[in-house]
């Protein structure tokens, strides 16, 4: 990606962040530009202000700086979107049909598109879901993210643009805070466990869910952009996988470091949404494809977590002295 520039949207949600930084370290500060709605939060970067429902701000971005690489991530999480259907697809749907028609207009190199776990529902195999199955999600977060991975399937035939997408699991880092997703609560927990304070949790706790260290994910997302063309043999979202584990697993992984850690479960909406989704899923066609491969289980994300919070946490309070 070292040929041209790369554009990633959603640079300041909860992957963005991580993956703009990672792209930033390898490819250079001006070869990124860090677009989002929103400015950054700590000033990591000069964010582009981009809302990517506007197709005409996005294509003279994208023409003024040639870009090459689109990492496409401005998108509803599933929670928020349950509570704003109609703008969830405003801003999932169009923004996205939007990267795709400047893309091709543009000759835009290589896009990628987000999907997730969510694609899946109650017609997948719950306890393995595979890569080629029934996508029958009840969510419109999942209707949004099987609609998105078809249409980006659709260029690749129709037009040959070089369309790339995984279906990510939760994801859990301790550098960014996520917003408005169903997974959430892996974060959270971390936060109060370390603060001392008990924590609520809004799944219950046998709740198993697909989820990966977001180290992982972000290796996984560069590694497929970069992969050769002709290891991409499936066109729409990539299964990966990395762990599976219920809300009560997580407290327990958690108690190893922090054993005083209390847990009550009141499960609200959020809870209808992850049992519509999978436990676990095949990443078969991915390890096969480009050599997919995790590194993080329960037991190495949750030492990882709690060592990058605790420090993060000494560093604020000695900045703050
Ligand atoms: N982590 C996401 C969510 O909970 C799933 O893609 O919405």
């Amino acid at each position: 990606m070292e040929d041209a520039k790369i554009l990633v949207t959603g640079a300041n949600g909860q992957i963005g962040t991580v993956l703009t930084k990672a792209l930033k370290a390898t490819y250079g500060d001006t070869h990124v530009i860090a677009t989002d709605i929103r400015p950054a939060t700590q000033g990591m970067w000069k964010t582009h202000i981009l809302d990517v429902t506007q197709r005409s701000a996005l294509e003279e971005v994208v023409h003024r700086e040639k870009v090459g690489y689109i990492f496409h991530l401005a998108a509803l999480l599933s929670a928020t979107a349950e509570q704003k259907p109609q703008q969830a697809w405003e801003v999932n749907m169009s923004g996205w049909t939007n990267v795709l028609e400047v893309a091709h207009a543009q000759g835009v190199r290589r896009v990628f598109f987000p999907s997730s776990i969510a694609v899946f529902g109650p017609h997948t195999h719950r306890q393995l879901a595979p890569q080629f199955g029934p996508l029958t999600p009840t969510t419109i977060y999942g209707v949004t993210k099987v609609a998105g991975e078809l249409l980006g399937q659709y260029y690749w035939h129709k037009y040959g643009l070089d369309v790339r997408s995984l279906r990510y699991p939760g994801i859990v880092g301790y550098q960014s805070l996520p917003g408005g997703g169903t997974t959430d609560y892996a974060i959270d927990i971390f936060y109060k466990a370390l603060q001392g304070q008990p924590y609520t949790c809004f799944l219950n706790p046998d709740t198993r869910l697909p989820m990966m260290y977001m180290d992982d994910a972000i290796r996984a997302t560069i590694e497929l952009m970069k992969a050769p063309v002709s290891k991409i043999r499936v066109r729409i979202g990539y299964n990966i996988a990395a762990m599976s584990f219920t809300p009560a697993q997580l407290a327990e992984a958690i108690r190893t470091y922090i054993p005083d850690l209390q847990v009550t479960y009141r499960p609200d909406f959020r809870q209808e949404i992850a049992a519509s989704w999978p436990e676990q899923i095949d990443d078969t066609h991915a390890r096969n494809d480009w050599e997919w491969q995790s590194h993080f289980d329960l037991d190495a994300m949750t030492q990882d977590m709690i060592t990058h919070l605790k420090d993060n946490a000494m560093a604020l309070s000695q900045s703050q002295q």
